[in-house]
């Protein structure tokens, strides 16, 4: 048996491999990277790549030549999504979350001095409500863990996995309530922590329930997108058509809000529509915005714009949109009085999820001794409202947003 055993996040946004030392019970490393795929264009070799922020660096250093891939994790319950070529290389979808692994896998291995083949992986509680779509894609995290080089995998909810982060700080049994905020998904469990019972391996009954929303960080991207900057690219414009008046499909500004739908715009069928409302539209200022933003590969970096103001108004009361690109001129001012306005159905989804969470497992929000916030999206503002209103401001607790999980993963080996 090996020493080392790790602790494995793959993340929408972020991935995170923690690093557990079996002889002294301890987490001696762990890395951070964004879940980011780049195939630079042209490539050197066939199947060139690069991950990370390394992969997005490079794609914004060369003009957004070639393709970005981001929040993969998203598709991995969609089982229309089998395969995709990219510049004559087929890759299936596992094997592009195994391109990310197998670069966290490695700086581990070189850092431990060996090849570590045992993970404990976190899955969200709800990867998708339909049970067939679930399984696939913990299926399809599972074949990419084994072409990365894991042989031995177990999987652990994340939310789980911050608890068991979170207990370690306690002194004393608590009811705790865990909120894992990430980029897809906001993860729920409900859990009688107690800091004696750190190295048990039947934990079974402490958790009370678990629970989550497809709801996270790229959602409230694509509010912010959606309200604010779709009528930049021709939402809502009209035009004629055998004498009657039409509006463009908004199915269009639907795809711009989503990092995974980006790649929509690159068939030459959509390519040709554009041109084609392009010209119905009286060659409108607005649609050769959103000609020059597919062409030139413009939809990352603009996402990349209203997310940047988003995290700004985390810490600020407004701040700017920005995006300077190909004579795509925006300068947008958004405070967070709009932004919470805009996310709020988003909020509310949460809000009316977690009284239903807790009305399941009978249990007051009184009851609850603290709640851990965790992931990205706990840095939100509003979603700490959300949380305070609940529970009281004094109940609320946090950590490290972006390894909570990882490092509970890896502690959740000894449960194997
Ligand atoms: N300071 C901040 N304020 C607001 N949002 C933030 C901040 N920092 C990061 N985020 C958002 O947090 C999200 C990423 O969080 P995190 O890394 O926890 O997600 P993830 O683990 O990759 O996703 P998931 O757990 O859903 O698979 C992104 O949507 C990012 O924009
Ligand atoms: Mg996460």
């Amino acid at each position: 048996m090996s020493r080392y055993i790790y602790g494995v996040d793959f993340g929408t946004s972020n991935s995170a491999l923690a690093i557990y030392d079996r002889q002294t019970n301890h987490i001696v490393h762990s890395f951070i990277d964004a879940s980011i795929l780049h195939f630079p264009f042209p490539q050197k070799y066939d199947g060139e790549y690069m991950v990370g922020k390394e992969g997005l660096q490079r794609f914004l250093r060369n003009s957004m030549k070639g393709r970005l891939m981001r929040s993969i994790k998203s598709a991995l319950p969609n089982a229309s999504f089998t395969q995709t070529t990219i510049y004559q290389v087929d890759y299936k979808l596992e094997e592009l979350v195994a391109l990310m692994l197998q670069s966290l896998k490695q700086k581990a291995d070189d850092f431990v001095g060996e090849k570590v083949t045992t993970a404990v992986f976190g899955r969200p509680v709800v990867f998708d409500e339909q049970p067939s779509r679930d399984a696939l894609a913990q299926e399809r995290l599972l074949k990419a863990a084994k072409i990365a080089g894991f042989e031995k995998v177990h999987f652990q909810f994340e939310p789980i996995a911050a608890a068991f982060t979170y207990e370690r700080q306690l002194k004393h049994p608590e009811l705790v309530l865990v909120a894992d905020l990430g980029g897809g998904t906001s993860d729920f469990t409900l859990m009688q922590l107690n800091p004696q019972k750190i190295n048990e391996v039947d934990r079974r009954s402490d958790m009370i329930a678990k629970g989550g929303v497809h709801i996270g960080g790229d959602d409230l991207d694509a509010e912010v997108m959606w309200r604010k900057l779709v009528r930049y690219f021709g939402y809502g414009l009209q035009y004629q058509s055998m004498n009657k008046t039409l509006e463009v499909p908004s199915h269009y500004f639907r795809r711009l809000c989503a990092w995974q739908d980006l790649n929509y715009f690159k068939s030459e069928k959509v390519r040709k529509e554009l041109d084609d409302f392009f010209y119905a539209t009286n060659y409108s200022s607005e649609f050769q915005r959103l000609i020059t933003l597919v062409e030139r590969n413009l939809g990352y970096p603009l996402l990349q714009s209203i997310e940047n103001a988003k995290i700004a108004l985390s810490s600020l009361p407004e701040t700017t949109i920005d995006f300077h690109q190909a004579h795509i001129e925006i300068h947008q001012n958004i405070n967070r009085q709009e932004f919470n306005q805009f996310v709020d159905k988003d909020i509310q989804h949460i809000r009316n999820y977690l009284d239903v969470f807790l009305e399941d497992a009978f249990v007051e929000a009184e009851d609850v001794d603290s709640v851990f916030l965790t992931g990205g999206s706990s840095l939100v503002p509003i979603v700490r409202d959300l949380f305070e209103e609940s529970f009281g401001k004094d109940s609320i607790r946090s950590g490290d947003s972006f390894n909570s999980v990882a490092f509970g993963l890896a502690y959740s080996c000894v449960l194997y």
